[in-house]
């Protein structure tokens, strides 16, 4: 059900200074950026594989992701598995004793649909399901 990792990802407090450590430090490319405003962030995606790396910073003090680099700094904030199914995946992980932060699928970055899984669940690693729409960088 969960085929790959389809991304990583990391919480920074300048996202155009990390876009910038990224591409000169590992000669990799972020070539998708996308202001989610409902969730008070701003991602950017970097490629590399089959997988990416997507680089968050908080759009206001209210997001989570401000909470997230006040208690812990930049960092490793989630892990994302793709899956063809994020409800399925949300409902069998519940299913098996995992606490939800998501119940139903609900819409992410670049027409992904997402569910996230509560980290203290998965490890101390905040989870999330995503439906790739199959698009590289998407
Ligand atoms: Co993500």
């Amino acid at each position: 059900m969960l085929g790959r990792i389809d991304h990583v990802g990391i919480a920074v407090r300048d996202l155009d200074q990390a876009i910038q450590v990224y591409e000169r430090r590992l000669g990799l490319r972020a070539i998708a950026r996308e202001r989610l405003e409902a969730e008070g962030i701003e991602v950017a995606m970097i490629p590399i594989g089959e997988s990416r790396i997507e680089l968050i910073t908080p759009l206001s003090p209210a997001s989570k992701v401000e909470k997230f680099l006040q208690d812990r700094g930049e960092a490793v904030h989630h892990v994302a598995y793709a899956t063809d199914d994020v409800g399925a995946a949300l409902a069998k992980a519940g299913a098996a004793g995992a606490q939800l932060l998501d119940e139903v699928a609900r819409p992410g970055a670049h027409a992904t649909r997402i569910g996230f899984v509560h980290p203290k669940s998965l490890c101390g690693v905040l989870t999330e399901f995503v439906e790739a729409d199959g698009q590289p960088g998407a």
